[in-house]
C-alpha cells in the first residue's frame, strides 16, 4: 500500500525509540523504500545496526559523514524523500524545529526538504502538557506541519497520560491514508462542535451535583475530527485531560453554560456532537455561601436543565446532529425515541453498565443508529478507534454542496 512511495524517518532520542524500529519494519512491508536519520541521543537507546538491518539501508547519524563525494547528503536525502516521519518526535526536537535550527544531521535534512512532514511526539505527560512544547507545536502546526497525537497509557516514566508514541500500525495507516488522499482530508472545510464531559451544579462555593464522565469520548472525538481535517471546536465540562493540539476549547461548567456556549457555536457547525453527559436537573437555589450542616434531613429542591440537544434539534437548519444515549436498559429502544423526540439525524448508543462501556474507560461497546433505522452495531474498541467510526457514519450524512473555501 506504500509501494515505492520513499519515507525519510527521523528518529530522535526517548524510550520510544524501540518503538520506531518496529515502524521501520512495519514501513517496509507495507512497500516503501526507508531510509533513517537518527539524533545522537536517538543512539543511546537503539544501535543505528538495527535500522539498517530493517530498512536495509545505511543510516544516515553525522552530518559530516559524506560517504558519496558525488553528492551531499543531507541535500541528497531531502529531495529522495517522498515524505518525512518523525518518529519518535521528542520535546527538543519539536523545539529545535520550531526554531528552525539545523545542528544535525535530522533536523539539518528537514530544513533543507520541501516534503512533507509528519511528526509523531513521544515524551512524559508533563512534558507534552508544557506550555513551551504546546507553543513548539503550534508553530510547526501553522508552518504545515502534520502530527500523530501521542496516545495515553502506561508511560516509561511511570505515569499514566498521554505522550505515549502512537503504535506503528496505526502510524503507517495515518501515512497510507495521506498518500491516498493528498489533496484534502474526509473533513477538510467542515466545521466540527463537540461536547465533552459532565456539568457541575453549583449548591454551594464548595458543594456541587455532578456524574461520572471523563469527558474521554468527546475529547477522542474532537481529536479524530481534527485529524480527518475538520475545523473543531470542543465544548467541555471540567475534566482532568489535556486539551488536544489544533483545537479550540471552549470550558463550561454547569448546563446552562453549556447551553449558552452550544447556540453559540451552532449557526457555524456543519456536524454537531454531543457526547456530553448533561445534568437533567440542577439546584433550584445555589448558595452564595457554605451552607452549614443542620440536624435532620437535608431537602434541596432541584428543577429542570434545559435539553441542549432538543432545542439544537427544534433550530436544525443545515447542521448534521449527532446525539448520544447513555442507557441501562432497553438500549435501542429508548435511543430510536431520542432520535425522534429530539429530531436527530444519528445516535451513539452506550448501554453504560456494560463491561468496558460507558464512564470513564478508555473502551467503549455502541451501535450507531441513522434516523431512517439503519443501525451499525459495533465491538468493544477504543475510544479513539470508535470516534473514527462515529465521524465516518456522520460524515455520510453531510450535505456535499456545503464545502467551505
Ligand atoms: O466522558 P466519558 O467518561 O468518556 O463517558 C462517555 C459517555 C458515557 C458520557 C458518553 O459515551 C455518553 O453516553 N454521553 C451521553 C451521556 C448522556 O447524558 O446521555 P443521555 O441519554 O442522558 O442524554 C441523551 C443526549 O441528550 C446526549 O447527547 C446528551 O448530551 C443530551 N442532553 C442531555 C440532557 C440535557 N439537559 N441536554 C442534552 O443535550
Amino acid at each position: 500500500m506504500l509501494q515505492s512511495k520513499n519515507i525519510l524517518l527521523g528518529v530522535s532520542g526517548g524510550i520510544a525509540v524501540y518503538k520506531a524500529a518496529a515502524l521501520t519494519s512495519k514501513l517496509v512491508q507495507a512497500g516503501a523504500n526507508v531510509r533513517v536519520i537518527m539524533t545522537e541521543s536517538a543512539r543511546e537507546f537503539v544501535s543505528p545496526l538495527t535500522f539498517q538491518a530493517l530498512s536495509r539501508h545505511e543510516v544516515y547519524v553525522d552530518t559530516f559523514k559524506e560517504n558519496n563525494p558525488k553528492v551531499i547528503a543531507h541535500i541528497d536525502v531531502a529531495d529522495w524523500a517522498d515524505l518525512i516521519l518523525v518518529a519518535p518526535a521528542t520535546a527538543h526536537t519539536i523545539g529545535k524545529m520550531a526554531a528552525g535550527l539545523a545542528d544535525d544531521m535530522l533536523t539539518t535534512t528537514l530544513l533543507a526538504s520541501t516534503a512533507p512532514v509528519w511528526i509523531a511526539p513521544a515524551m512524559n505527560v508533563h512534558m507534552y502538557d508544557h506550555p513551551a512544547v504546546k507553543r513548539n507545536i503550534r508553530t510547526l502546526y501553522e508552518d504545515g506541519y502534520r502530527f500523530i497525537e501521542p496516545s495515553e497509557g502506561y508511560l516509561a516514566c511511570g505515569y499514566i497520560g498521554k505522550g505515549r508514541l502512537e503504535e506503528p500500525e496505526k502510524i503507517v495507516e495515518h501515512i497510507r491514508a495521506f498518500f491516498e488522499e493528498p489533496k484534502s482530508l474526509p473533513l477538510s472545510g467542515k466545521k466540527v462542535v463537540v461536547t465533552a464531559g459532565p456539568t457541575r451544579e453549583v449548591i454551594d462555593p464548595v458543594r456541587f451535583f455532578t456524574n461520572r464522565s471523563s469527558g474521554k469520548m468527546g475529547y477522542a472525538i474532537a481529536e479524530a475530527a481534527q485529524q480527518m481535517g475538520a475545523d473543531v471546536t470542543l465544548i467541555s465540562g471540567p475534566v482532568s485531560l489535556t486539551e488536544p493540539n489544533h483545537v479550540h476549547v471552549v470550558h463550561v461548567e454547569s448546563a446552562e453554560d453549556m447551553y449558552q456556549a452550544a447556540l453559540a457555536e451552532y449557526e457555524e457547525a456543519d456536524l454537531f456532537i454531543k457526547s456530553a453527559a448533561v445534568a437533567d436537573y440542577t439546584p433550584v437555589t445555589s448558595y452564595p455561601h457554605k451552607m452549614k450542616k443542620q440536624d435532620g434531613a437535608l431537602e434541596i429542591e432541584f428543577t429542570r436543565t434545559k435539553d441542549i440537544l432538543k432545542e439544537l434539534g427544534k433550530r436544525k437548519e443545515h447542521q448534521v446532529l449527532v446525539g448520544f444515549a447513555a442507557e441501562t436498559q432497553d438500549v435501542e429502544y429508548y435511543a430510536k425515541k431520542k432520535i425522534e423526540s429530539k429530531h436527530l439525524d444519528m445516535i451513539v448508543a452506550n448501554n453504560v453498565t456494560k463491561e468496558g462501556a460507558g464512564f470513564a474507560t478508555d473502551t467503549n461497546v455502541a451501535a450507531i443508529i441513522k434516523a431512517d433505522g439503519t443501525t451499525k452495531e459495533l465491538p468493544m474498541m477504543s475510544k479513539k478507534d470508535l470516534a473514527f467510526e462515529i465521524l465516518k457514519e456522520a460524515k455520510q450524512l453531510l450535505p456535499k454542496e456545503r464545502d467551505r473555501a
